[in-house]
Protein backbone atom coordinates (compact mmCIF):
# COMPACT_ATOMS: atom_id res chain seq x y z
CA UNK A 1 0.00 0.00 0.00
CA UNK A 2 0.81 3.87 -0.29
CA UNK A 3 0.32 4.27 3.31
CA UNK A 4 3.60 6.14 5.19
CA UNK A 5 4.67 3.37 8.01
CA UNK A 6 6.95 4.56 11.04
CA UNK A 7 8.87 2.18 13.65
CA UNK A 8 8.81 3.33 16.84
CA UNK A 9 11.72 2.78 19.97
CA UNK A 10 11.49 3.00 23.17
CA UNK A 11 14.44 2.38 25.76
CA UNK A 12 13.97 6.18 28.07
CA UNK A 13 13.29 3.64 31.43
CA UNK A 14 12.48 0.27 32.19
CA UNK A 15 10.54 -0.93 29.07
CA UNK A 16 12.12 -2.22 25.78
CA UNK A 17 9.09 -1.26 23.17
CA UNK A 18 8.87 -1.36 19.50
CA UNK A 19 5.80 -0.72 17.28
CA UNK A 20 4.86 0.08 13.42
CA UNK A 21 1.80 2.13 12.58
CA UNK A 22 0.78 3.45 9.52
CA UNK A 23 0.08 7.11 8.57
CA UNK A 24 -3.43 6.65 9.87
CA UNK A 25 -2.56 5.44 13.69
CA UNK A 26 -3.49 1.47 12.86
CA UNK A 27 -0.92 -0.58 15.38
CA UNK A 28 0.83 -3.29 12.55
CA UNK A 29 2.62 -4.74 14.80
CA UNK A 30 4.45 -4.08 18.77
CA UNK A 31 6.30 -5.79 21.06
CA UNK A 32 7.17 -4.83 24.79
CA UNK A 33 9.79 -6.08 27.19
CA UNK A 34 8.96 -5.14 30.58
CA UNK A 35 11.62 -5.50 33.27
CA UNK A 36 9.76 -4.53 36.39
CA UNK A 37 10.05 -7.66 37.89
CA UNK A 38 13.43 -7.55 38.06
CA UNK A 39 13.51 -3.77 39.32
CA UNK A 40 10.73 -4.60 41.93
CA UNK A 41 12.91 -7.44 43.51
CA UNK A 42 15.82 -4.75 43.38
CA UNK A 43 13.76 -2.64 45.02
CA UNK A 44 14.35 0.35 42.15
CA UNK A 45 16.10 1.06 38.95
CA UNK A 46 19.55 0.18 38.98
CA UNK A 47 20.73 1.68 36.03
CA UNK A 48 23.50 -0.40 34.80
CA UNK A 49 20.83 -3.50 35.33
CA UNK A 50 18.33 -1.90 33.05
CA UNK A 51 20.72 -0.83 30.80
CA UNK A 52 22.09 -4.59 30.14
CA UNK A 53 18.58 -5.87 30.13
CA UNK A 54 17.66 -3.36 27.34
CA UNK A 55 20.64 -4.20 25.52
CA UNK A 56 19.71 -8.14 25.72
CA UNK A 57 16.44 -7.52 24.27
CA UNK A 58 16.30 -4.73 21.64
CA UNK A 59 17.49 -6.87 18.89
CA UNK A 60 14.46 -9.18 19.19
CA UNK A 61 11.77 -6.75 20.72
CA UNK A 62 12.55 -4.34 17.06
CA UNK A 63 12.32 -7.93 15.38
CA UNK A 64 9.27 -9.29 16.60
CA UNK A 65 7.06 -6.16 15.71
CA UNK A 66 8.18 -5.81 12.52
CA UNK A 67 7.69 -9.67 11.83
CA UNK A 68 3.91 -9.18 13.11
CA UNK A 69 3.79 -6.27 11.12
CA UNK A 70 4.57 -8.23 8.15
CA UNK A 71 6.52 -4.55 7.09
CA UNK A 72 10.14 -5.43 6.02
CA UNK A 73 12.55 -2.47 7.05
CA UNK A 74 12.84 -1.45 3.60
CA UNK A 75 8.69 -0.44 3.25
CA UNK A 76 9.23 1.68 6.47
CA UNK A 77 8.87 5.68 5.81
CA UNK A 78 11.00 6.66 8.95
CA UNK A 79 12.34 5.77 12.72
CA UNK A 80 11.27 7.25 15.22
CA UNK A 81 12.88 6.71 18.87
CA UNK A 82 12.88 8.60 21.94
CA UNK A 83 15.91 10.60 22.78
CA UNK A 84 14.77 12.20 25.89
CA UNK A 85 14.26 12.36 29.23
CA UNK A 86 14.92 9.66 30.51
CA UNK A 87 17.85 7.46 31.98
CA UNK A 88 20.76 8.22 30.23
CA UNK A 89 22.01 4.64 30.12
CA UNK A 90 18.85 3.07 28.84
CA UNK A 91 18.25 5.74 26.43
CA UNK A 92 21.52 5.16 24.48
CA UNK A 93 20.59 1.53 23.89
CA UNK A 94 17.82 2.61 22.06
CA UNK A 95 19.91 5.31 19.99
CA UNK A 96 22.69 3.20 19.46
CA UNK A 97 20.11 0.47 17.96
CA UNK A 98 18.55 3.14 15.90
CA UNK A 99 21.53 4.82 14.50
CA UNK A 100 22.69 1.46 12.94
CA UNK A 101 19.71 0.28 12.39
CA UNK A 102 18.96 3.91 10.36
CA UNK A 103 22.46 3.30 8.51
CA UNK A 104 21.78 -0.23 7.31
CA UNK A 105 18.11 0.69 5.75
CA UNK A 106 19.15 4.65 4.58
CA UNK A 107 16.29 5.56 6.99
CA UNK A 108 14.97 9.45 8.13
CA UNK A 109 15.06 9.48 11.64
CA UNK A 110 12.62 11.20 13.82
CA UNK A 111 13.96 12.15 17.39
CA UNK A 112 11.20 11.78 20.02
CA UNK A 113 10.47 13.42 23.59
CA UNK A 114 9.34 10.86 25.47
CA UNK A 115 6.38 13.15 27.45
CA UNK A 116 5.75 15.08 24.52
CA UNK A 117 4.58 11.47 22.93
CA UNK A 118 2.74 10.08 26.44
CA UNK A 119 0.60 13.56 25.90
CA UNK A 120 0.35 12.59 22.17
CA UNK A 121 -1.10 9.55 22.92
CA UNK A 122 -4.23 9.84 23.09
CA UNK A 123 -4.60 11.71 19.74
CA UNK A 124 -5.00 7.98 18.15
CA UNK A 125 -7.60 6.31 19.80
CA UNK A 126 -9.50 9.71 19.99
CA UNK A 127 -10.09 12.86 18.10
CA UNK A 128 -9.30 15.21 20.36
CA UNK A 129 -7.80 18.90 18.64
CA UNK A 130 -5.51 21.14 20.13
CA UNK A 131 -5.44 22.67 22.25
CA UNK A 132 -5.97 20.47 25.15
CA UNK A 133 -4.64 20.48 28.58
CA UNK A 134 -2.78 16.83 29.79
CA UNK A 135 -1.57 15.73 33.26
CA UNK A 136 0.95 13.08 33.34
CA UNK A 137 1.72 11.52 36.52
CA UNK A 138 3.51 8.31 36.79
CA UNK A 139 6.57 6.60 38.37
CA UNK A 140 9.11 9.33 36.84
CA UNK A 141 6.96 11.95 35.84
CA UNK A 142 4.29 14.62 37.12
CA UNK A 143 3.41 17.51 34.78
CA UNK A 144 0.35 19.54 34.03
CA UNK A 145 0.95 21.06 30.09
CA UNK A 146 -1.42 22.46 27.70
CA UNK A 147 -0.69 20.64 24.40
CA UNK A 148 -0.79 23.56 21.73
CA UNK A 149 0.58 21.24 18.68
CA UNK A 150 2.93 18.46 17.93
CA UNK A 151 5.81 20.39 19.13
CA UNK A 152 4.27 22.98 20.96
CA UNK A 153 4.01 22.63 24.80
CA UNK A 154 3.12 25.39 27.49
CA UNK A 155 4.41 23.55 30.99
CA UNK A 156 2.18 24.99 33.76
CA UNK A 157 3.28 22.78 36.21
CA UNK A 158 5.58 20.11 37.53
CA UNK A 159 7.02 17.83 40.17
CA UNK A 160 9.79 19.94 42.87
CA UNK A 161 10.56 16.79 44.01
CA UNK A 162 9.40 13.16 43.20
CA UNK A 163 6.74 11.58 41.21
CA UNK A 164 3.80 10.47 42.29
CA UNK A 165 4.04 6.79 40.92
CA UNK A 166 7.67 7.03 43.17
CA UNK A 167 5.95 8.14 46.35
CA UNK A 168 3.63 5.03 46.08
CA UNK A 169 6.11 2.78 44.95
CA UNK A 170 8.54 4.14 48.16
CA UNK A 171 5.46 3.99 51.01
CA UNK A 172 4.76 0.55 50.06
CA UNK A 173 8.49 -0.42 49.85
CA UNK A 174 8.40 1.28 53.49
CA UNK A 175 5.57 -0.84 54.41
CA UNK A 176 6.97 -4.21 52.80
CA UNK A 177 3.96 -4.10 50.64
CA UNK A 178 5.16 -7.12 48.41
CA UNK A 179 5.15 -9.42 51.79
CA UNK A 180 1.21 -9.06 51.53
CA UNK A 181 -0.45 -11.94 49.98
CA UNK A 182 -2.42 -9.90 47.78
CA UNK A 183 0.27 -7.65 46.82
CA UNK A 184 3.21 -9.42 45.50
CA UNK A 185 3.57 -8.96 42.67
CA UNK A 186 1.78 -5.66 42.61
CA UNK A 187 3.60 -2.46 42.50
CA UNK A 188 3.43 -0.19 45.51
CA UNK A 189 0.73 1.98 43.24
CA UNK A 190 -1.37 -0.83 42.15
CA UNK A 191 -0.87 -2.26 46.25
CA UNK A 192 -1.95 0.93 47.84
CA UNK A 193 -4.85 1.26 45.84
CA UNK A 194 -5.54 -2.09 46.44
CA UNK A 195 -5.45 -1.94 50.41
CA UNK A 196 -7.18 1.61 50.52
CA UNK A 197 -10.20 0.17 49.57
CA UNK A 198 -10.38 -1.51 53.31
CA UNK A 199 -9.20 1.13 54.72
CA UNK A 200 -10.20 4.22 56.83
CA UNK A 201 -8.69 7.78 55.29
CA UNK A 202 -10.19 9.73 58.32
CA UNK A 203 -7.54 7.96 60.87
CA UNK A 204 -4.56 9.94 59.58
CA UNK A 205 -4.99 13.78 58.03
CA UNK A 206 -1.97 13.96 56.16
CA UNK A 207 -1.22 17.72 55.22
CA UNK A 208 -2.25 18.24 51.14
CA UNK A 209 1.35 19.22 49.74
CA UNK A 210 1.60 22.86 48.81
CA UNK A 211 -1.66 24.18 49.99
CA UNK A 212 -0.75 28.20 49.92
CA UNK A 213 1.49 28.22 46.56
CA UNK A 214 0.09 29.65 43.91
CA UNK A 215 0.80 28.06 40.89
CA UNK A 216 0.48 24.30 39.51
CA UNK A 217 3.73 22.77 40.15
CA UNK A 218 3.53 19.59 42.53
CA UNK A 219 5.15 17.78 45.39
CA UNK A 220 5.24 14.96 47.20
CA UNK A 221 8.13 14.34 49.69
CA UNK A 222 7.03 16.40 52.31
CA UNK A 223 3.44 13.64 52.02
CA UNK A 224 5.95 10.58 52.15
CA UNK A 225 7.81 12.31 54.95
CA UNK A 226 4.56 12.48 56.83
CA UNK A 227 3.92 9.24 56.18
CA UNK A 228 7.23 7.55 57.14
CA UNK A 229 6.87 9.76 60.55
CA UNK A 230 3.49 7.91 60.98
CA UNK A 231 4.67 4.30 59.97
CA UNK A 232 7.67 5.20 62.35
CA UNK A 233 5.31 6.21 65.30
CA UNK A 234 3.07 3.03 64.74
CA UNK A 235 5.91 0.40 64.91
CA UNK A 236 7.05 2.25 67.96
CA UNK A 237 3.35 1.75 69.45
CA UNK A 238 3.15 -1.70 68.57
CA UNK A 239 6.93 -2.46 69.13
CA UNK A 240 7.09 -4.41 66.18
CA UNK A 241 10.19 -4.31 63.47
CA UNK A 242 10.12 -2.23 60.70
CA UNK A 243 8.23 -3.13 57.75
CA UNK A 244 5.90 -5.12 59.63
CA UNK A 245 3.92 -2.84 60.85
CA UNK A 246 0.31 -4.89 60.69
CA UNK A 247 -2.95 -2.83 62.02
CA UNK A 248 -3.47 0.34 60.18
CA UNK A 249 -1.82 -0.50 56.73
CA UNK A 250 -5.05 0.08 55.22
CA UNK A 251 -5.80 2.99 56.93
CA UNK A 252 -2.39 4.73 56.13
CA UNK A 253 -2.65 3.20 52.52
CA UNK A 254 -5.86 4.74 52.24
CA UNK A 255 -4.89 7.92 53.72
CA UNK A 256 -1.86 8.22 51.60
CA UNK A 257 -3.71 7.73 48.47
CA UNK A 258 -6.55 10.30 49.59
CA UNK A 259 -3.85 12.74 50.02
CA UNK A 260 -1.86 12.44 46.54
CA UNK A 261 -5.11 12.58 44.71
CA UNK A 262 -6.14 15.25 46.41
CA UNK A 263 -3.45 17.50 45.49
CA UNK A 264 -3.44 16.28 41.92
CA UNK A 265 -7.39 17.23 42.10
CA UNK A 266 -6.27 20.70 43.82
CA UNK A 267 -3.29 21.55 40.76
CA UNK A 268 -5.41 20.55 37.56
CA UNK A 269 -8.34 22.71 39.14
CA UNK A 270 -6.21 25.85 39.50
CA UNK A 271 -4.56 24.82 36.23
CA UNK A 272 -8.17 24.97 34.35
CA UNK A 273 -9.03 27.77 36.24
CA UNK A 274 -6.25 29.47 34.36
CA UNK A 275 -6.23 28.21 31.22
CA UNK A 276 -10.03 29.46 30.94
CA UNK A 277 -9.06 33.34 32.34
CA UNK A 278 -6.09 33.54 29.81
CA UNK A 279 -8.35 31.52 27.03
CA UNK A 280 -5.55 28.97 26.43
CA UNK A 281 -8.56 25.86 25.57
CA UNK A 282 -11.40 26.17 23.28
CA UNK A 283 -14.65 27.08 24.50
CA UNK A 284 -16.52 23.95 22.73
CA UNK A 285 -15.26 20.59 24.33
CA UNK A 286 -12.48 21.16 26.31
CA UNK A 287 -10.46 18.66 27.37
CA UNK A 288 -8.17 17.51 29.99
CA UNK A 289 -6.21 14.14 28.86
CA UNK A 290 -5.15 11.88 32.22
CA UNK A 291 -2.19 9.40 31.72
CA UNK A 292 1.10 7.79 32.94
CA UNK A 293 0.70 4.76 35.78
CA UNK A 294 -0.67 6.40 38.04
CA UNK A 295 -3.70 7.33 35.85
CA UNK A 296 -5.08 4.03 35.97
CA UNK A 297 -5.81 4.76 39.60
CA UNK A 298 -9.73 4.86 40.54
CA UNK A 299 -9.44 6.83 43.17
CA UNK A 300 -7.70 9.43 41.09
CA UNK A 301 -10.37 9.25 38.13
CA UNK A 302 -12.29 9.73 40.48
CA UNK A 303 -11.24 12.72 41.92
CA UNK A 304 -10.34 14.01 38.65
CA UNK A 305 -13.86 13.15 37.57
CA UNK A 306 -15.48 15.41 40.18
CA UNK A 307 -12.74 18.68 39.36
CA UNK A 308 -13.84 17.99 35.21
CA UNK A 309 -17.51 17.69 35.97
CA UNK A 310 -17.40 21.01 38.06
CA UNK A 311 -15.56 23.26 35.32
CA UNK A 312 -17.24 21.55 32.09
CA UNK A 313 -14.25 19.78 30.67
CA UNK A 314 -14.50 16.52 28.81
CA UNK A 315 -11.91 14.31 30.88
CA UNK A 316 -10.12 11.36 28.72
CA UNK A 317 -8.17 8.14 30.14
CA UNK A 318 -6.28 5.68 27.79
CA UNK A 319 -6.27 2.33 28.58
CA UNK A 320 -3.38 1.12 31.29
CA UNK A 321 -1.73 0.21 28.44
CA UNK A 322 -1.53 3.39 26.16
CA UNK A 323 -0.92 5.02 29.58
CA UNK A 324 2.29 3.29 30.52
CA UNK A 325 5.55 3.38 28.33
CA UNK A 326 5.53 1.24 24.96
CA UNK A 327 6.73 1.55 21.63
CA UNK A 328 3.16 2.75 20.55
CA UNK A 329 3.38 6.13 21.65
CA UNK A 330 6.37 6.56 19.91
CA UNK A 331 5.69 5.63 16.90
CA UNK A 332 2.77 7.67 16.95
CA UNK A 333 4.64 10.65 17.92
CA UNK A 334 6.55 9.31 14.56
CA UNK A 335 3.34 9.90 12.61
CA UNK A 336 2.01 13.10 14.15
CA UNK A 337 5.47 14.32 13.03
CA UNK A 338 5.72 12.56 9.79
CA UNK A 339 1.92 14.49 9.03
CA UNK A 340 3.46 18.24 9.54
CA UNK A 341 6.95 17.63 8.30
CA UNK A 342 8.16 18.41 12.20
CA UNK A 343 11.48 17.02 13.31
CA UNK A 344 12.33 14.48 10.46
CA UNK A 345 16.22 13.64 10.33
CA UNK A 346 17.15 13.06 6.79
CA UNK A 347 18.78 9.71 6.28
CA UNK A 348 22.83 9.46 7.31
CA UNK A 349 22.12 12.18 9.60
CA UNK A 350 24.30 11.01 13.24
CA UNK A 351 22.12 11.15 15.96
CA UNK A 352 22.75 13.23 18.62
CA UNK A 353 21.19 13.76 21.81
CA UNK A 354 21.04 15.25 25.23
CA UNK A 355 19.96 13.30 27.63
CA UNK A 356 18.31 15.03 30.45
O1 LIG B 1 4.07 4.77 33.36
P1 LIG B 1 4.71 3.72 34.21
O2 LIG B 1 4.49 2.29 33.87
O3 LIG B 1 6.27 3.91 34.25
C1 LIG B 1 6.87 5.12 34.47
O4 LIG B 1 6.95 5.51 35.66
O5 LIG B 1 7.29 5.75 33.48
O6 LIG B 1 4.22 3.99 35.67
C2 LIG B 1 4.61 3.19 36.76
C3 LIG B 1 4.18 3.87 38.01
C4 LIG B 1 4.66 3.18 39.27
O7 LIG B 1 5.20 4.14 40.13
C5 LIG B 1 3.41 2.57 39.85
O8 LIG B 1 3.41 2.52 41.26
C6 LIG B 1 2.34 3.49 39.35
O9 LIG B 1 2.75 3.90 38.07
N1 LIG B 1 1.04 2.81 39.28
C7 LIG B 1 -0.01 3.14 40.03
C8 LIG B 1 -1.03 2.23 39.68
N2 LIG B 1 -0.57 1.39 38.72
C9 LIG B 1 0.71 1.76 38.47
N3 LIG B 1 -0.17 4.09 40.94
C10 LIG B 1 -1.37 4.17 41.54
N4 LIG B 1 -2.39 3.34 41.28
C11 LIG B 1 -2.28 2.35 40.36
N5 LIG B 1 -3.31 1.54 40.11
ZN1 LIG C 1 6.80 7.37 30.59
Amino acid sequence: SGSRLVLGIETSCDDTGAAVLDEKGVILGECLHSQKEVHLRTGGIIPSVAQRLHRENIEHVVREALQRSGVEPSQLTAVATTVKPGLALSLAVGLEFSQRFVRQHKKPFIPIHHMEAHALTARMLHPIAFPFLVLLVSGGHSLLAVARGVDDFLLLGHSLDEAPGDTLDKVGRRLSLTKHPQCYTLSGGQAIELLAKEGDRTKFPFRTPMGQTLDCCFSFSGLRNQVTMTIMKKEAEEGVEQGTLLSCVNDIAAATLHTVATHLAKRTHRAILFCKANHLLPLTSPTLVLSGGVASNQYIRKALTIITETTGLRLLCPPAKFCTDNGVMIAWNGVERLREGKGILPPNVDICYEPK
